[in-house]
């Protein structure tokens, strides 16, 4: 089981930009799970105007609104970041109040509408050029909002004193799709509002998932008369059902790479369902939507005991050995 803790570290030591290639990101010194920033997190004050120190938040996670400055203490080509994320039904406006960086050896600031870890991004699936907005010189004067309520600003700022500032707000998002879970705990319900499509949620740690309410591939959007309890139904893709849902995690923040524990249909409003324990770099479930029925599932996740890694349902990885 080893494999899967190193992993874990691996995945918050070696966080290399994509989008600004060429260099680590600088003085990361942390080797702690990835839990550990989230809850490093949490015990942060609430400061609305806050000043990046690039001693201490090259690797920054915030979950908070608010002015964030930096400024370049040194000639170095690091590459920093700043994970944002809000509550599930939010997304991310960030303002570029000024921004100072000239272009000279490097330098540079992106917008990114999702988020970028090892040279994997988030959402994965539905991913696009317009999602990356690069900038040095002049500061993107339009807001800037992502579609989901992750989002990353990356940064190299090889000129002492030069620097940006940025407003950060989290704006109310309508129907939700896709969404970051903040740590590895809480509950949530995946629904596709009857489209077409796939929405998915993702906890970047290993965790528990357990359905709490199922109600998949049922209920017709139109003249349904009553909807009977099939309970539970497994492996609906072997048995060509439509509309499931996709349970499993990968080692990366690509869904499209999604390693499938089960994946499961019906209506189910039973609550006493076992958990699965997912032992990945980042716990994933899909719910994958033919526009024929209006879906829903209540999930609940918890962090993973770490006695029970070897238990696990899912051990990402290991068919790569
Ligand atoms: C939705 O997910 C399924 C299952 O992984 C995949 O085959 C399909 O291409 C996805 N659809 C979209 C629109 O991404």
């Amino acid at each position: 089981m080893r494999a899967v803790l190193l992993a874990v570290v691996v995945l918050v030591c070696g966080a290399n930009g994509l989008f600004l290639p060429g260099a680590e990101y600088g003085r990361l010194k942390s080797s702690a799970p990835v839990t550990s920033w989230f809850s490093r997190l949490r015990r942060q004050p609430k400061p609305t105007h806050r000043i990046i120190d690039p001693n201490e938040d090259c690797f920054l996670v915030t979950s908070e609104e608010g002015e964030l400055f930096f400024k370049a203490p040194s000639d170095e080509p690091s590459v920093c970041g700043i994970y944002m994320i809000a509550d599930p039904d939010k997304r991310i406006q960030v303002t570029f109040n000024y921004l100072d960086v000239p272009c000279e050896n490097g330098g540079l600031v992106a917008w990114v509408d999702g988020w970028e870890l090892n040279g994997q991004v988030w959402p994965a699936d539905s991913w696009d050029d317009d999602r990356v907005v690069e900038s040095c010189d002049q500061r993107p004067l339009k807001k800037l909002i992502s579609r989901q309520n992750a989002a990353l600003i990356q940064y190299r700022v090889p000129a002492r004193g030069k620097g940006f500032a940025v407003t950060i707000r989290h704006l109310k998002k309508a129907r939700p799709c896709n969404v970051m879970l903040f740590g590895s705990e809480g509950v949530y319900t995946l629904r596709n509002h009857g489209e077409t499509g796939n929405c998915s949620i993702i906890a970047v740690a290993p965790a528990t998932v357990r359905i709490l309410d199922l109600n998949v591939g049922q209920s017709v959007k139109r003249g349904s008369l009553l909807d009977v309890e099939t309970g539970t139904i497994h492996y609906c893709t072997k048995r060509g059902i439509p509309d499931y849902v996709d349970v499993g995690g990968a080692n990366g923040l690509d869904n499209t790479k999604m390693e499938i524990v089960d994946n499961v249909c019906g209506l189910d409003s039973y609550e006493g369902r076992r958990p699965w324990y997912i032992a990945c770099e980042d716990t994933m479930v899909r719910l994958v939507s033919s526009g024929k029925y209006h879906n829903s599932v209540t999930l609940a996740f918890a962090p993973l005991p770490l006695e029970e890694i070897e238990h696990s349902d899912l051990i990402c990885g290991m068919n790569d050995v």
